[in-house]
């Protein structure tokens, strides 16, 4: 939610943060701005819009200077405008702040700094910071931000300038995430690495409380206590390159594309011997052994994939395991104590209800592992032990990669803890070959749909037909059952977050408790009907919708006698695995589809409309 970046170095500051803002505007994408400090004054120039349009005012009206602030934002507070824009700069134009997260008590603030005559323009949370940080100011920037922030309720990551100080960028963080980076003679704060790598590799996280002080000649940073923190920073290993489309024409494509590798890496990486291999987990077998219970916490597409988590464990480790919305765990006195393991699973480690569900996990005397992709992110840092999946950076908002890397490792944490909980006959020499074989059954899979014209996206333009000719009336329903329901809800998720297409994922055996009220000739109806225990059950299902009216598309095993016949409209083909590894497999298609449907909308399919990739408020 909203990306921050700074800059302050011998560069065009303005090229250095608009170049970092287009490798954040996945964070938001509602307005951006910049903030620039030259010959003791603070432009700024902002624009609604994508940040192209702002980069577009810039051409015309370039701001020079080596030193400045950068924004795009995902509004909470005030419509997405020019004026609610940030950067903001408080009422004598001094200062400019740019902020990620929000400040709850900030009409508090803003009624006592009015009373002193601070006037507001904005309808922002934000704009307070920077009357406030004004009011504090006494020729020293990091000192007044070091008093502002003690008066701050809420979240933030802020970057602050000030028009007498040239070259110093002042940061701040508590519970959204902020990094600072070391160049040659040259630094930067950011929302996220992929903002700053082009630049640096050198990487310095802060902590929450932190506030940091940025100079050309270098790095200050202060803790809680406003004392100094001398802090090494880390070398990221992953180069820019992997942050770029490399000729995809979407993020979200090239990163269906990756997921053959990615799991062939993990499986490599993590499987040794016949066994799962968790290095960075610092938990001993022994502490596992001893766990009763499960709670799988997690948002969105990370919840689907601790569904699925669900089944895996509870099917193979013999263990009770529940699984919750953050949103909802975190309000809601969940009975988790000391015997129970609390598995947090995100990709970005930074969602907000994610996070305080580790938090409540926490109080509560549970164990935490996290499952996150986002290294040294705030969820995987406030765990006890943290897994992470490797996956690359996933930039699209739509998460695809990330997922069935969540899926994999869940499978493997499966086989960890049940061998720490002695269950016999886990047989998993043979599991794993299997395991082994579906990074390649998915590229085989990929590689028959790598051309513009294939099967599925064929599938898409024949909805998107369908839909024009019946007025844009028509909408999805994904019916799965056992380990595959999950992604019935995951495929309708895709599907809505990118087409804005209606879409439901049910459990096919509720049908016939609702929704089958829904068909007439008018939804398409995606049956997961690989190879299970209940496929004769799905094949009863896809008749019954057949026999009203409905059209479906089948996921089916390759060479299964469902076929593209009478039955069935369309059919997917996924290569034949046993049931139990079929999640991840089955997972690509169903990304595939959303894909090609929003693609023949024409919708901006990485920057969905409302949505951010990372929810960094609650
Ligand atoms: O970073 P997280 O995995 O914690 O994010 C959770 C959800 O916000 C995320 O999965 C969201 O649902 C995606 N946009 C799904 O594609």
């Amino acid at each position: 939610m909203c990306g921050i970046i700074g800059y302050t170095g011998k560069r065009n500051a303005r090229e250095v943060l608009i170049n970092g803002l287009s490798r954040l505007e996945y964070r938001g994408y509602d307005s951006a701005g910049v903030a620039i400090v030259e010959d003791g004054d603070v432009q700024i120039e902002k624009k609604q819009g994508k940040l192209s349009v702002l980069a577009e005012e810039l051409k015309r009206s370039p701001l020079q200077g080596t030193s400045g602030i950068g924004h795009t934002r995902w509004a909470t507070h005030g419509v997405p405008n020019d004026v609610n824009a940030h950067p903001h700069y408080d009422h004598r134009k001094d200062i400019a702040i740019v902020h990620n997260g929000i400040i709850e008590n900030y009409q508090e603030l803003k009624k006592t700094l009015q009373t002193k005559g601070y006037k507001f323009v904005s309808e922002t949370d934000s704009e307070v910071i920077a009357h406030l940080i004004a009011d504090l100011y006494t020729n020293d920037l990091c000192d007044a931000v070091k008093r502002a922030v003690k008066k701050l309720k809420g979240s933030f990551a802020i970057a602050v300038v000030h028009k007498g100080e040239q070259g110093r960028i002042v940061g701040a963080r508590k519970d959204s995430p902020l990094i600072a980076g070391a160049g040659d003679g040259e630094f930067f704060i950011a929302s996220d690495i992929p903002a700053i790598l082009e630049y640096t590799n050198k990487v310095i996280y802060l902590e929450n409380g932190e506030v940091i002080d940025l100079k050309e000649d270098g790095i200050t940073i202060y803790n809680s206590r406003g004392k100094k923190e001398n802090r090494e920073p880390v070398i990221i290993k992953w180069d820019i390159k992997q942050a770029e489309k490399d000729g995809y024409k979407h993020f979200m494509l090239k990163e269906i594309f990756e997921q053959p590798e990615m799991l062939r890496r993990m499986f490599t990486k993590r499987i040794k011997n016949g066994q799962a291999h968790f290095e960075e987990l610092t938990f001993s077998k022994k502490e596992l052994g001893k766990i009763k219970k499960i709670a799988i916490v997690a948002c969105g597409t990370a919840y689907h994939a601790g569904m699925i988590g669900k089944y895996l464990l509870e099917k193979i480790a013999k263990i009770p395991v529940w699984v919750d919305q953050a949103s909802e765990f975190r309000y809601r006195d969940p009975l988790v104590a000391k015997d129970t393991l609390v598995i947090a699973i995100s990709q970005s480690g930074e969602t907000a209800d994610t996070l305080a569900g580790v938090r409540e996990a926490k109080k509560r005397g549970a164990k935490v592992i996290s499952i996150c992709n986002v290294v040294d992110s705030s969820i995987a840092r406030e765990s006890h032990g943290v897994i992470y999946t490797h996956a690359g950076p996933e930039i699209a908002v739509a998460s695809t990669k990330a997922y069935t890397a969540q899926i994999a490792n869940l499978y493997l944490f499966t086989y960890y803890i049940a061998s720490a909980r002695g269950i016999k006959g886990l047989n998993e020499k043979k599991v794993f070959a299997a395991l082994k074989k579906i990074p390649g059954h998915a590229k085989n899979f990929l590689e028959q749909h790598h051309s513009k014209k294939n099967k599925i996206s064929g599938y898409a333009a024949k909805f998107h037909e369908y839909y024009l000719a019946r007025n844009n009336k028509s909408c999805f329903l994904y019916l799965a059952r056992n380990i595959n329901y999950p992604n019935a809800l995951e495929g309708a998720l895709k599907l809505k977050e990118i087409s804005y297409i209606s879409a439901e994922g049910y459990p096919a055996g509720e049908m016939k408790h609702g929704p089958i009220a829904l068909i007439d000739e008018n939804p398409w109806v995606v049956c997961i009907a690989t190879e299970a225990a209940t496929h004769d059950k799905m094949e009863a299902n896809i008749q019954e919708i057949k026999a009203r009216g409905g059209i479906v598309i089948a996921i089916v095993s390759e060479g299964d006698g469902l076929g593209e016949d009478k039955s069935i409209n369309y059919a997917i083909e996924v290569p034949r695995v046993p049931e139990i590894l079929s999640p991840m497999l089955v997972a690509i298609p169903l990304q595939l589809l959303a894909y090609y449907v929003a693609g023949e909308f024409g919708y901006d399919i990485d920057q969905p409309r409302n949505l951010a990739k990372s929810v960094t408020v609650e």
